[in-house]
């Protein structure tokens, strides 16, 4: 049973995206859904609670393997090895361990728009970020990417299901991304965090399974934190198949330890007993999108997303002289994610988060109409 909060009760939430709004502003910012968390996450959080068990995460973590290899079968078609599965404290935290261990000094490479830490954290980490604007269509710019490997990029970060555009790369793009890769031995690092949340319509492919090239060459960095709405607890699983990748991974320096035993908790009754949970919420965010291509004010255009519950709002047709997202702050109440923050060619663009219940999105919407007037 899926139930979402109102807005007096999210605005009592401590977490990032409801922190730091005037009273009565709508956010819309961070990827946090506004549902009730799964009962059985829950249960086993409050149980932990009970016993005071709010120690170290144990390294060997035997259940949540046994549950996210389950899940990974059942709901992505994917047949993953346990002993190929490594806990990392973040999706984030383990892509710029890989970075840094598989590129030192160097170049990384990542399709923009993108996930804005890539934007900011990846230089901070001593990296430079090489990026491959996607084509128009959305597409991934394979001539792009064949000139940077040329030039020596040996580091690609994949996000798919894409943020912020929710498309689903297909298995064909994938092979081909493959190829190119494996051809000049750059590697691959999949960032896979928002598969479990595709809409009905779209199929993720899982990286390590599109072809001997991607394995050869590719991980997987993959987490219930989104999927969930378990961001702030602190566990992903980085998945290999080629012994090479394995042993980068088993050289980070990062320790298990990092991770916290609660995300270890709750990922684990996550992969295992939330599958009715999470179809509700994929129910949910399926109307939603719905919803938002039947209603969106005119003037602001998008593709509907094939994943995960935030649409690329371009917003230019509104002829705003500022950026949307400090128009409709302004204006609406609504905070929006600043397209900028994702692609420094965005002027114009906000991601909206539609996770969120009918009736708040339906509010959010009737605000923007009401500010255009
Ligand atoms: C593409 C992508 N990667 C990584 C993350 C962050 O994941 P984590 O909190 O596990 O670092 C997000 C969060 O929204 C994301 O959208």
């Amino acid at each position: 049973m899926l139930t979402v909060a109102e807005l007096p009760e999210l605005q009592n939430r401590r977490s990032e995206k409801w922190s730091g709004h005037a009273p009565g502003v709508i956010a819309s910012t961070v990827a946090e859904m506004d549902f009730d968390l799964a009962a059985p996450i829950a249960r086993v959080l409050h149980d932990a609670i009970d016993r005071s068990d709010l120690g170290y995460a144990f390294e060997e973590t035997e259940p949540l393997k046994e549950a996210f290899t389950g899940f990974a079968s059942r709901r992505l078609g994917w047949t993953v090895d346990p002993d190929r599965i490594t806990l990392a404290p973040e999706v984030l935290a383990g892509l710029i361990e890989l970075c840094l261990a598989l590129a030192p000094g160097g170049s990384i490479g990542f399709a923009t728009s993108a996930y804005p830490p890539f934007i900011t954290q990846i230089p901070q980490a001593g990296l430079r970020t090489v990026l491959l604007p996607l084509r128009p269509d959305g597409w991934f710019d394979l001539e792009r990417l064949g000139a940077e490997l040329r030039n020596g990029l040996k580091v690609l970060v994949l996000t798919n299901p894409h943020n912020p555009t929710g498309r689903v790369l297909p298995r064909e793009e994938l092979e081909q991304i493959a190829e190119l890769c494996a051809s000049y031995d750059a590697w691959v690092l999949a960032d896979e965090i928002h598969a479990p949340l595709v809409l009905p319509g779209a199929k993720h492919v899982p990286w390590l399974e599109v072809s001997d090239a991607a394995r050869a060459c590719g991980f997987s960095l993959i987490s219930a934190s989104k999927a969930f709405n378990i961001a702030g607890l602190k566990a992903a699983q980085i998945v290999t198949a080629a012994n090479r990748a394995q042993d980068v991974v088993r050289r980070l320096p990062y320790t298990a330890e990092q991770a916290g035993l609660l995300g270890v908790l709750a990922a684990e009754v996550a992969f295992s007993q939330c599958d009715d949970w999470l179809d509700a919420v994929l129910r949910q965010l399926d109307d939603n999108r719905a919803y938002l291509r039947d209603n969106l004010p005119d003037g602001i255009t998008w593709t509907p997303p094939e994943a995960t519950y935030v649409g690329w709002l371009d917003c230019r047709g509104l002829g705003l002289d500022e950026e949307p997202s400090d128009f409709f702050l302004r204006r609406a109440k609504v905070a929006l994610a600043p397209g900028l923050d994702y692609d420094p060619a965005a002027s114009g663009f906000v991601r909206l988060n539609f996770g969120t219940g009918p009736k708040l999105l339906e509010e959010l919407v009737s605000r923007l109409h009401s500010s255009l007037e």
